[in-house]
């Protein structure tokens, strides 16, 4: 029964009652995806699914579609604010984007990406930021990058109670360390890095990891490793879920799309053709029509 098999439809059979009451989410049968889902789905073959998402009407349509997981990922840097990289993003910058993901979202468990600069100093430092993302957003999760060099932080952010994604192979916060866009985890020594990587983001804690460009073959062995799941940004379809880029994936960005991106639609070509179409319509009187315009 292939249709059935959903993170939702597997949750379980506890009904998701909300303990101190909610003002929005009164309805007890809504189910809300939860980090103990994600661990089911892997016990059960489940493919988890997630898309970014940066404002309120694309996380609402993801949300309505049954999309799982909505990452608030530093990519915003890229797709919102217009930067070259993800790593001029500010905590302060996500933090609003955050907050409007969650406040448009019934099901989807919402992650908050921590950016560049926000805890590299320390697991205090990491704990302060984790803290302000569920405070000042009511996001239900952070993710930070880096395997080894970040367990310290991530046990620190799960021992308070956050959960945590972790983010290994290729790390964009770390392209000029990385030496630009490269896979990751070829060769022995790569393959050694990365199973070291993701063995202490799942020893520190974290439910998930994400495996970025990753070959497919090493990023299948990282997951039959692994008891939390995988989750593929390029790392192909031996991984247990798989999250893009909404952006790339709706065929809004333009420019060069890495390879490993399927677009679904194509929103750019879609609204240029709407701006010209309104552009001429303005131009020949066309718009406003009768039925347009106010009466006295
Ligand atoms: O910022 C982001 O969107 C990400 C994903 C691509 C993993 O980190």
């Amino acid at each position: 029964m292939p249709c059935a098999a959903t993170v939702a439809a597997m949750s379980d059979n506890a009904p998701e009652v909300a303990p101190y009451g909610s003002s929005q989410n009164s309805d007890p049968t809504l189910k809300r995806v939860r980090t103990r889902h994600f661990a089911r789905a892997k016990q059960n073959g489940i493919k988890i699914t997630g898309l970014t998402s940066y404002e309120c009407l694309s996380a609402s349509i993801f949300d309505e579609a049954g999309i799982d997981f909505l990452l608030v990922g530093d990519s915003a840097g890229n797709t919102v604010f217009g930067y070259d990289t993800t790593i001029p993003v500010t905590v302060d910058e996500l933090i609003p984007l955050t907050a409007a993901v969650v406040r448009s979202v019934s099901r989807a468990l919402v992650i908050a990406d921590m950016p560049f600069g926000s805890y590299e100093n320390g697991p205090e430092h990491a704990l302060d930021t984790a803290i302000r993302f569920m405070k000042e957003t009511g996001c239900h999760a952070v993710k930070c990058e880096g395997g080894v060099r970040s367990s310290k932080q991530i046990k620190r952010i799960v021992r308070a109670g956050i959960p945590v994604m972790g983010h290994i192979g290729f790390t964009p916060q770390s392209e000029h360390g990385l030496g630009g866009h490269i896979i990751q985890g070829r060769g022995d020594e790569g393959e050694e890095q990365l199973l070291a990587d993701a063995h202490a983001v799942q020893d520190a804690g974290a439910f998930a990891v994400v495996l970025e460009m990753v070959p497919s073959e090493i990023a299948g062995k990282v997951t039959a490793e692994l008891s939390i799941p995988t989750i593929s940004v390029g790392a192909g379809p031996n991984c247990d879920g798989q999250l893009l880029v909404w952006t790339d994936w709706a065929g809004f960005t333009q420019g060069r799309i890495p390879r490993f991106v399927k677009q679904y639609a194509d929103l750019a070509g879609t609204l240029r053709e709407a701006a010209q179409a309104y552009k001429a319509d303005v131009e020949s009187g066309v718009y406003p029509a009768p039925e347009h315009e106010y009466g006295a």
